[in-house]
């Protein structure tokens, strides 16, 4: 992240520079009220006309134009100071103007990792017969079209109603696309205008849908991406590669560009996609956390559009692995966080003494023979501290003391880049590397020499050893893959948690899925995350890899019911999610197991074959969005920022923690408050549903009526849940949860509560 700022802050200067415009310019969305314009070049027109009353002159407003947006919406975006951006704010055809920012995408940074075909071993539950006509927009980094992923064997021709297309570019022309990869779209002018030229990077890059950054080959290929047998990173995870729905049709949207997505890019790609007919957006890509309002950052306001026109939207948590900093918490997106699954990736240390040390990593080298080992603290260059040379950073060791041996390092901070550690050791002639590093150890990553993470338990025989032998010797082994883990799932240590910092009533994350260790398609020419090796397939870890998990369980639910809202997606999804793992116990965290609430995984674990026949559905629609969002104090402006026109709320408006919302959260209780749920009946026959409570503690609930008698599928039945607290909650939360049951089917929906009163 502190990489990626820098670059931002000075490649924008050198944009300033050498477009001549003043440097107190930013980049802004103008959102333009209803007007018609029969075609894009009119619009253009008429947008250029627009701002040259602000810039003084046609030629200048061309100049500071960046995108324009004539779709679901209309607007544009430009390179404006502050005063321009205040003065078109104040034209009557203007209904607001609002800043564009950059955002990174959702893996974890520079965490690079080794992985698991998690995606499989929920197939084999599902049919995988069911009709392929569902299509899947990605906003990413673009594609890698020749991968076998993308291979179009077996389908038949894009559905007719899709309206998107291969846009050509540079290494990319109509004919990468085929009936797997049916349109491919690529926006590189938001990211330009906020961070200079793209060629101003020094990093490989291509002006086209053509993905070098793997991220977005990655993510596709894990929603949508065909059957390839005998895939594997050298070896390591060896097996089938699939995406969850591989019969669903993927839409490229490439709006990132190393990692980075302008939000100006992010409008346009959601507009598009919303536009072209996609049924699902993917979007493993966030603000940085405090996301600030729902109505100033681009992915809310581009996922509400999308949503009004019926489209799922699931988008990633992000990877800030601490309380209140989940991302995309927007009620209308699907937020999804990331865990683990049931197999380990183990290279182990032998050592002289003939014990072995548990160790993690996505290691295919092999060591000829043992090696001395040495301390970094015991290696330090001149001048730095041996606490200093432990980090093993460029210039803090000795290189005649590591030559030809295995370095034992520390991580500084968990943001530490691992693989900088390796290239470090080896630069000084090291032959392998031993990282202590207990906070990462349950994630993998690739080094560019024999390397292995390991935990507290193992440094201390590391050290005792160290200190008792004078020459100590070891090896380093390969990775083995071992299967059948437990516990498993456990949540990531990286994955974002509640509560919701927007409006804490709407618990999120909503969800958990598969993001550790995540084996997907790949850009050969994006070596940088994959220890410099050029690789078709690659495992990394992020909730950008769940994401595109729950993208894909989406599609799936889709094709089998074609009608349903994305709302009844999400609730089908989240009523049928589990909070047990594989030891039959309340999924953990890692790395030291601790106890988990739904702040860390909403509703709980996927569980697709169940989200198929949800038996009860959680229905909400725009216009419950609205109300939701003026019972928080939504006015004009807001409307103004998000919807593009200027709403207003009706006077009495229901509280927001009645939202038909698939969970139960209250931010702020203060007494008995009572929450009203109203459910659709789903199943087939005549059917009753009985409620099981688990109550918070310190709080009472009852549900009333407690008895659901429904006699056909379409039938709704609206009722009440009361709670009455008893115990302050001391300022945070308490949890509990809602269950109906009719013998079939279990509907559960996680309660959060804050008892700020009694
Ligand atoms: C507002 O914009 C319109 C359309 O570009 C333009 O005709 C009009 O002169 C502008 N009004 C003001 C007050 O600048
Ligand atoms: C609209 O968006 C802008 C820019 O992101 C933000 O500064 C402003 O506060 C937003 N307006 C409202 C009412 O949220
Ligand atoms: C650009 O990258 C190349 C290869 O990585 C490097 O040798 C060169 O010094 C870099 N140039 C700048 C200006 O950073
Ligand atoms: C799988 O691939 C490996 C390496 O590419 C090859 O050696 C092996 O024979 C292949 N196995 C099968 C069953 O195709
Ligand atoms: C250790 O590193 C810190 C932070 O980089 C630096 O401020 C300090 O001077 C270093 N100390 C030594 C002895 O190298
Ligand atoms: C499985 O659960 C049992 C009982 O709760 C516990 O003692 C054991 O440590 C757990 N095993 C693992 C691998 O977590
Ligand atoms: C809402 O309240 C305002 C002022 O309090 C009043 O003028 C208006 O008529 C009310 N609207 C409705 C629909 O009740
Ligand atoms: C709870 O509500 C009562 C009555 O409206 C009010 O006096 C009290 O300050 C509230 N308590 C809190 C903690 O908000
Ligand atoms: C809040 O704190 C009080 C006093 O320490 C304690 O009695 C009560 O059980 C706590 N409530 C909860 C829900 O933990």
């Amino acid at each position: 992240m502190k990489l990626a700022t820098a670059l931002t802050l000075f490649l924008v200067l050198r944009f300033v520079l050498t477009n001549g415009i003043k440097s107190t310019t930013k980049h802004y969305i103008v959102y333009l009220g209803k007007h018609s314009h029969p075609n894009l070049d009119s619009v253009i027109l008429a947008n250029h006309e627009m701002l040259a009353a602000v810039t003084g002159s046609v030629d200048g407003a061309q100049h500071a134009a960046v995108q324009h947006y004539s779709k679901n919406f209309r607007g544009f975006s430009a390179m404006l100071t502050p005063e321009q951006a205040e003065q078109l704010e104040k034209n009557e055809s203007v209904v607001s103007v609002f800043e564009s920012r950059t955002n990174p995408v959702h893996t974890t940074h520079s965490w690079d990792f080794l992985g698991v075909d998690s995606v499989n071993q929920y197939n084999k539950l599902m049919r995988t017969d069911y009709k392929s006509d569902v299509i899947v927009g990605v906003i990413d980094t673009g594609v890698w079209p020749e991968s076998q992923s993308f291979n179009d064997k077996g389908l038949g021709p894009a559905p007719k109603r899709f309206k998107g297309e291969c846009v050509v570019g540079e290494q990319l022309t109509s004919a990468h696309c085929n009936r797997k990869l049916i349109g491919a779209r690529f926006y590189s002018k938001g990211f330009e205008a906020e961070n200079g030229p793209l060629e101003s990077f020094n990093k490989t890059f291509i002006r086209s849908a053509r993905d070098t950054d793997g991220h977005g080959s990655h993510t596709a290929s894990t929603v949508a991406g065909s059957v390839v047998t005998n895939v594997s990173l050298f070896g390591i995870a060896t097996g089938t590669a699939r995406g969850g729905a591989p019969n669903a049709r993927l839409a490229i949207y490439k709006a990132c560009w190393f990692n980075l997505c302008s939000d100006a890019d992010l409008l346009l790609a959601f507009d598009d996609a919303t536009n072209d007919g996609v049924d699902i957006i993917s979007l493993s890509v966030g603000p940085l956390p405090p996301q600030p309002s729902f109505f100033s950052d681009a992915i809310s306001i581009g996922s509400f559009h999308a949503f009004s026109k019926g489209i799922f939207v699931s988008a990633s948590a992000g990877n800030s692995g601490l309380p209140s900093t989940a991302a995309n918490v927007a009620p209308w997106i699907f937020t999804v966080a990331a865990s683990s699954v049931d197999r380990d990736f183990t290279s182990n240390v032998h050592l002289g003494n003939s014990k072995m040390l548990k160790g993690s990593s996505l290691n295919p080298l092999t060591m000829d023979k043992q090696y001395g080992i040495i301390a970094a603290t015991t290696a330090a260059a001149p001048g730095v501290s041996p606490q200093n040379a432990s980090f093993c950073k460029i210039n803090t060791l000795d290189q005649t003391l590591i030559k030809g041996k295995i370095v034992v390092c520390t991580t500084e901070t968990v943001l530490d880049n691992r693989q900088d550690k390796s290239i470090v050791v080896k630069q000084g002639g090291g032959v392998g590397m031993i990282l202590i590093d207990p906070i990462a150890k349950d994630v993998g990553f690739q080094f560019v020499i024999p390397a292995t993470l390991i935990g507290q338990k193992e440094a201390l025989e590391l050290q005792a050893y160290l200190t008792t032998d004078k020459n100590p010797v070891a090896i380093i082994y390969p990775t083995t893959t071992v299967l059948n883990t437990k516990p498993a799932p456990t949540m990531a240590v990286f994955s974002s948690m509640g509560p919701n910092v927007i409006n804490p009533d709407i618990i999120k994350p909503d969800i958990t899925a598969p993001g550790v260790n995540i084996l997907a398609a790949w850009s050969p020419l994006a070596t940088e995350e994959a220890a410099e090796r050029s690789v078709d397939f690659n495992i990394i870890s992020g909730t950008s890899m769940s994401c595109p998990h729950v993208s894909a369980i989406a599609a799936i639910i889709k094709s089998c019911h074609p009608s349903w809202s994305p709302s009844a997606i999400k609730s089908a999804i989240m009523t049928t999610a589990t909070v047990i793992d594989n030891n039959d116990t309340l999924i953990s965290r890692d790395p030291f197991g601790s106890q988990t609430t739904p702040f860390d995984y909403g509703s709980g674990h996927v569980n697709p074959a169940a989200a198929l026949d949800p038996g009860l559905v959680y229905d909400f629609n725009t216009q419950d969005i609205i109300e939701f969002l003026c019972s928080n104090g939504a006015g004009l402006a807001e409307f103004k920022n998000l919807t593009g026109e200027p709403l207003t709320c009706k006077n009495h408006t229901t509280p927001s923690y009645n939202l038909n919302y698939p969970s139960v959260g209250i931010g702020n209780m203060n007494g008995t408050v009572t929450a009203i749920r109203t459910v659709t009946y789903y199943g087939k026959g005549p059917t009753v549903y009985l409620s099981y409570v688990e109550s918070p503690e310190g709080v009472k609930i009852g549900v009333i009526p407690h008895r659901l008698r429904f006699k056909k599928a379409g039938q709704k039945k609206t009722f009440k849940i009361k709670f009455t607290p008893y115990k302050n909650s001391n300022g945070s939360f308490v949890f509990g949860s809602l269950t109906w049951r009719n013998g079939i089917q279990s509907v559960r929906s996680p309660i959060g509560l804050n008892v700020v009163s009694v």
